[in-house]
């Protein structure tokens, strides 16, 4: 697992973005997973950038996005569907009928779940899969209790995340939030070729703690990446303040990317 210390989220984001944008430039049909959330807004800005300056494109990408609410439409303004086209889609020249995210609408979810999975599989697996971290060591919406092996399915959110939910997306309105999602498995996300998790913040510090430096454990489903052979976490100095390794981690990470002297 490598982690990427940077001054702050703005430099973390670039340098997350710039990996993708070689990667597409390198292969136009490359397979990306795809996070919402706070967190990744920074690097898809930086890469709708990267698009208008010519440096790749996203005609021929596809991509699978973790996770969506039961219940909600893609038209919805919560929507995982209605962030994604607004926040990345939208900014660059990907056909919108390469995207996918699974449809909280479906009648039958777990049935939904399973064709999402067969659709990933047939198109190859995910070339990069990009995450973030919620603040009790979730990725996708998978849980702490969440078996490591798990695979696309509904899931149950957690009163906390619900609370985190609330007040980032739902104006404060714990109410409104879903309760329940469908949500890629940790199975299906360590599946993937590449991984790239971002954290920003203080509130992240003991989740970042516990997937790099905990017992890999269902109790921290991040730390699931442990097991990973190309993970990448790039994190600001809050979000990495609680790793005993940290000086270390921040130089070897750094010198493997070239990015220090
Ligand atoms: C989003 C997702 C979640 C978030 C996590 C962090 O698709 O799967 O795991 O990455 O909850 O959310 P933010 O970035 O809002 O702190």
């Amino acid at each position: 697992m490598e982690v990427v210390i940077c001054k702050n989220k703005e430099e973390a984001s670039k340098i997350a973005a710039d990996m993708i944008t070689a990667a597409v430039a390198a292969n136009p049909r490359t397979v990306l997973g795809l996070a919402t959330g706070s967190t990744p807004v920074l690097m898809y800005s930086e890469m709708a950038k990267a698009v208008k300056a010519k440096k790749a494109s996203y005609r021929q990408v596809k991509t699978w996005n973790l996770d969506e609410y039961e219940g909600l439409a893609g038209t919805h303004e919560q929507s995982y569907r209605y962030f994604m086209n607004k926040n990345l889609f939208e900014k660059i020249d990907i056909r919108i009928s390469n995207t996918h995210v699974l449809n909280g609408l479906a009648k039958d979810p777990e049935k939904e779940c399973a064709r999402y999975e067969a659709q990933i599989r047939k198109a190859g697996g995910i070339d990069i899969q990009v995450l973030g971290i919620g603040s009790d060591g979730h990725i996708a919406f998978n849980e702490p209790g969440t078996s490591l092996q798990s695979r696309t399915s509904v899931v149950y959110l957690t009163p906390s995340t619900v609370r985190d939910n609330a007040r980032l997306f739902f104006h404060g309105d714990m109410k409104a939030v879903p309760k329940r999602a469908l949500s890629m498995g940790v199975g299906t996300i360590c599946e993937a070729r590449k991984i790239i998790m971002l954290a920003f913040g203080r509130n992240k510090q003991d989740a970042v703690k516990g997937c790099v430096e905990g017992p890999v454990s269902q109790f921290c489903t991040a730390s699931a990446l442990q097991m990973h052979n190309d993970a990448w976490i790039f994190c600001d100095e809050p979000a990495a303040a609680k790793l005993k390794l940290k000086e270390y981690y921040s130089w070897r990470s750094a010198t493997k990317l070239g990015i220090r002297k």
